[in-house]
């Protein structure tokens, strides 16, 4: 039996069919805050993330790359490990679908189903269209174009026999489910979505196996050695197969039902219905609540490889540090839906609340409790109260609020709230202007008093920002003269007045330094004054002002060594053939001479040109880059022109060189 006090929240296992992205980091991200937040409040937590090692894409992957799939799997899995600690991921355990104890779990869930006495799984045989790389079934209506649905890429026609899950048995189940608990589905939206195609459509029974001949790397069927298990049927298990064998030797042993499972929108469906039905037919319970967040796109566009707009965690903790980033990505869009990325984005965030509002309020502070206290925390001098006291008010109000947002996942509303709170203090520190209080030893007390509450409200800011950016948590409390946050902190912590009157306070270097955004031509734009030096604001603020000013440092240019770019090799070919890709505006598929070899190459040149007027143009290209399909039609290699989101025009060679001459 589940007690109350757990809570047990999962992220998808990802595939490693390649290095992770924001994508994989959003939901981390996200999991994580709700996982630190619960621990804060006292719960016992179970925070699980990991991979999902099987299925067509790895086995895919690792054919490209040209090694075993379990070798593939070990050599990307510490990609993902190493990017969890880079973020400060506090994740309980991290779990792999290879691994034995779970293979085992797997094929333990596919014999009770198969022995079930109403045979759960049965075999039969099924024609349909089929997407490879979905690697999914549709109907002849889903694909009138021949494409899949999902992914528009081919689909290929097959008939074969396969083990099918009773599915559709737990149609009505499901829906009345559904329909009685308004936590299940989040947001509503997707919750709408998924009774909407429950409520008009049969729903099937689910193929989950597949022929070895067709694909080899996956679970074993326990009862038939020629089929694998369908990858989704195996890695949806992961959620409970990891209480069998990752739990620490001291936690509770009942996690299940998990609180919640974080995905993103295209694995709903996935999650909702097959994993719901699933748990069905094993006789366990379902998790309280899915909730499926929406996508990033980066600047204006979908992120594809394809498109090389793919962002990569790994920089943008190089770049900004792991707390803006994570700051950034819960901040920015309200959770569950569709988001744009943008660095330009990034940057006005990290300057306007963290450097400006955060930062600042932290280092105007210290500076006036060691100008004025000798830098230790003033007596709070309460019972003396001439004024209401303002900051106490925002300070309880937030604390309950918060609760409730990260109850419902409202990150973006909760940290908005934070940042009232640092603009209500901001506004006290202008009207009690301490540093006017300072000049009359009759206002000695008044002066305490102040500068004791903004110490205060600091100290509930560090503790609430810490799920959101743990090393800027810890850090405000360091500063604070405070021990680092346990587990169950939150019992006590957020009652104000708890800051200890004579507590050393350790003023450091600012929190977060402004970056000077940079154009994109490169030239430095002016950014505004961090504060309106208001001339009121004499020397404590100043200082701060001032210091920030001097901390202020730029993005640096990603540099890369000059090894770094002999890597790419670039080489001038001559346009033999060119034609348009049906179906696309953009694409157009040129054959091009290399000298030594033809190569087929797909460029999204055809908003810019004719096809006809490409023929004969000495061109440059990209001659390494790995191939890839584009609307299934493979490219191998990469045409150069300049041009950001629109093609301005291709680069070519002024003189009459020879195709295939190195470029560099
Ligand atoms: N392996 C499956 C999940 C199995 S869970 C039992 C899978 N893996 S994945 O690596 O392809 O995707 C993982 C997650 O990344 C999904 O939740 C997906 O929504 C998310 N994202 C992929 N691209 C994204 C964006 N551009 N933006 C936000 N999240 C995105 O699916």
């Amino acid at each position: 039996m589940k007690r109350a006090d757990t809570f047990y929240i999962t992220t998808p296992i990802y595939y490693v069919n390649d290095v992770p992205h924001i994508g994989h980091a959003y939901t981390t991200v996200a999991a994580d805050v709700l996982a630190r937040y619960w621990r804060l409040r006292g719960r016992d937590v179970f925070f699980l993330t990991g991979l999902d090692e099987h299925g067509q894409k790895v086995q895919q992957a690792a054919a490209n790359a040209g090694v075993d799939p379990q070798t593939y799997c070990d050599q990307l899995a510490p990609q993902f490990e190493k990017l969890w600690k880079r973020l400060n991921i506090s994740n309980d355990a991290f779990i792999r679908t290879t691994e034995p104890q779970h293979i085992d779990v797997v094929q333990r869930f596919l014999t009770q189903l198969y022995d079930s006495e109403h045979k759960l799984i049965y075999k039969a045989a099924y024609t349909g269209w089929y997407c490879t790389f979905d690697e999914r079934f549709w109907t002849e209506k889903d694909v009138p174009d021949g494409l899949c649905p999902d992914c528009k890429r081919p689909v290929e026609h097959l008939s074969e026999s396969n083990y099918f899950f009773k599915m559709g048995e737990y149609q009505d189940r499901l829906i009345k489910h559904i329909q009685a608990s308004r936590q299940f589905i989040r947001p509503d939206s997707r919750r709408n979505e998924v009774l909407g195609f429950l409520t008009t459509q049969k729903l099937g029974d689910l193929s989950i196996s597949r022929p070895k001949s067709r694909l080899s790397w996956g679970i074993e069927l326990p009862f038939d050695k020629d089929y694998v298990t369908y990858v989704w049927f195996d890695a949806l298990v992961n959620y409970i197969s990891a209480l069998e064998y990752k739990l620490k030797p001291n936690s509770p042993t009942s996690f299940w039902p998990a609180n919640i499972h974080l995905i993103g929108k295209d694995i709903l469906t996935t999650h909702a219905v097959y994993w719901s039905t699933m748990l069905m037919a094993l006789g366990l319970e379902l998790p309280q609540t899915i909730f499926a967040h929406g996508w990033w796109t980066v600047d204006g566009e979908k992120m594809s490889k394809s498109r090389g707009n793919v962002v990569d965690p790994y920089a943008m903790v190089d770049q900004f540090g792991a707390d803006a980033f994570r700051y950034f990505l819960l901040r920015e869009v309200p959770f569950g839906q569709d988001g744009d990325f943008s660095k330009e984005a990034m940057i006005g965030r990290i300057n306007s609340d963290l450097a400006n509002g955060l930062g600042n309020l932290l280092s105007r502070t210290l500076t006036m409790i060691d100008r004025y206290c000798g830098g230790r925390i003033p007596p709070a001098h309460s019972g003396w109260e001439e004024h209401e006291n303002t900051l106490e008010n925002a300070v309880r109000e937030s604390a309950w609020l918060i609760d409730e947002l990260l109850t419902t996942l409202q990150f973006h509303r909760a940290l908005e709230l934070i940042w009232n709170v640092i603009q209500t203090a901001d506004q006290y520190i202008e009207s009690q202007q301490p540093w006017k209080l300072a000049k009359e030893q009759s206002n000695r007390m008044r002066l305490e008093q102040v500068l004791y509450r903004l110490a205060e409200t600091l100290r509930h800011i560090g503790y609430h920002v810490l799920p959101f950016m743990p090393f800027t948590g810890e850090e405000i409390l360091r500063q604070l003269g405070l021990a680092v946050a346990e587990p169950g902190s939150y019992q006590t912590v957020l009652e104000w007045g708890r800051l200890a009157s004579g507590t050393e306070v350790r003023k450091s270097a600012p929190l977060f330094p402004r970056i000077e955004p940079i154009t994109a031509q490169g030239a430095k734009t002016v950014t505004e004054n961090p504060r309106p030096a208001a001339s009121s604001l004499a020397d404590a603020t100043t200082a701060t002002t001032a210091q920030q000013a001097s901390t202020t440092t730029q993005t640096a240019p990603a540099y890369i060594t000059i090894d770094e770019f002999m890597k790419i090799q670039l080489k001038t070919a001559t346009v033999l053939t060119a034609e348009r890709v049906p179906k696309s505006e953009k694409l157009i598929k040129l054959q091009v001479d290399l000298g030594a070899e033809q190569r087929q190459i797909v460029a999204g040149i055809g908003k810019k040109y004719e096809p006809e007027a490409l023929v004969g143009k000495r061109i440059v290209i990209v001659a390494n880059l790995k191939p890839a399909k584009l609307m299934g039609i493979e490219s191998q290699g990469m045409v150069l022109a300049a041009g950001d989101k629109e093609v301005g025009g291709l680069v070519t060679v002024l003189e009459d060189v020879e195709p295939g001459t190195k470029v560099k």
